[in-house]
């Protein structure tokens, strides 16, 4: 018996968490940059009774992205996308985060959109960067969202004089991520099919780690101890917001992005995580 395709992207530690959760009896295609880190995540989840095949894929690259569904097409129809690959501030330059997590992303959601089955779901991993930022106009929120991809990275508010360094590009790109998958939507709702982000706050993966370990350490800290939950998240916790938007209980909704940051967004405008003037 043929079984329904889900496409993984990015075998971190958020990735697998969702993937545990969604996909018993379903055929698993993980891509990831590095092979390694796609193979060991396989391995872990085929010891535990899943069917994954790992694959490399780079999200900064078209056509990567387009082996990497055909891939996934060769086992059965495509129902369900995790997005969850990405560089943090601390991880790559500028250019590396604008196109892995913004272009990469718009990418991935336009030609998954082509292909997904009738019913299908997918969830794509922001980041509450893109809402502890000053708010764009609504003209650059709009060109974020409906441009086409590939001339996204030619935006005048993403040239290199307009991002002042990495965690404004990663603001950026998430900020984008949030807007692309409302354009989406709409594309995704006439295959009956739905698309929608978890912007989570600080959990802790390898990913996090670079970042407690980076220039901004201190910040990071501060800011789980000063959040509403005081500490920290684990990717299980992301896993429940995913599991609720990718199930029959999440089937109202479509083209929004869930935070899920313990309230450090909330403390950021409204409490002691509030920047001083
Ligand atoms: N961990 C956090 O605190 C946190 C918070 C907010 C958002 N996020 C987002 O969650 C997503 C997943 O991160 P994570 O914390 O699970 O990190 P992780 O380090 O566990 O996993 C990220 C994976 O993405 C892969 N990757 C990097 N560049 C890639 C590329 N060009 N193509 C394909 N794969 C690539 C890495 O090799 C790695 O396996 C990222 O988009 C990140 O921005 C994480």
């Amino acid at each position: 018996m043929k079984k329904e395709v889900i496409l993984w992207a990015g075998a971190g530690q958020i990735g697998m968490a969702i993937a545990r959760r969604i996909g018993t009896g379903k055929k698993i295609v993980v891509g990831d940059k590095k092979l390694e880190n796609a193979a060991s995540t396989a391995e872990t989840m085929n010891n535990a009774g899943f069917d994954v095949v790992p694959v490399q894929m780079d999200l900064s690259d078209r056509l990567s992205i387009l082996n990497f569904i055909e891939t996934g097409q060769k086992y059965g129809e495509i129902a369900m996308l995790i997005n969850a690959a990405g560089v943090s501030p601390s991880q790559a330059p500028i250019e590396t985060i604008l196109k892995v997590d913004l272009y990469g992303t718009a990418v991935l959601l336009e030609e998954v959109g082509k292909v997904i089955k009738e019913g299908g779901v997918g969830v794509t991993i922001s980041s509450q960067s893109g809402h502890r930022m000053p708010q764009l106009s609504s003209e650059e929120d709009e060109l974020l969202a409906c441009t086409e991809t590939e001339d996204l990275l030619s935006l005048e508010i993403l040239q290199p004089k307009n991002i002042k360094d990495t965690l404004h590009a990663y603001q950026m790109a998430k900020r984008c991520n949030e807007k692309r998958v409302m354009y989406e939507a709409v594309r995704w709702g006439e295959k009956g099919a739905r698309i929608n982000s978890i912007s989570p706050g600080i959990i802790v993966t390898p990913l996090a780690i670079d970042e407690f370990n980076g220039p901004r350490g201190d910040f990071y800290k501060t800011m789980f101890a000063k959040c509403p939950a005081g500490r920290s998240g684990t990717a299980d916790e992301v896993a429940n917001v995913a599991e609720l938007l990718m199930s029959e209980k999440g089937s109202f909704i479509t083209g929004t992005d869930f935070l899920c940051d313990g309230g450090a967004t909330a403390s950021y405008f409204y409490g002691p995580l509030k920047p001083e003037k």
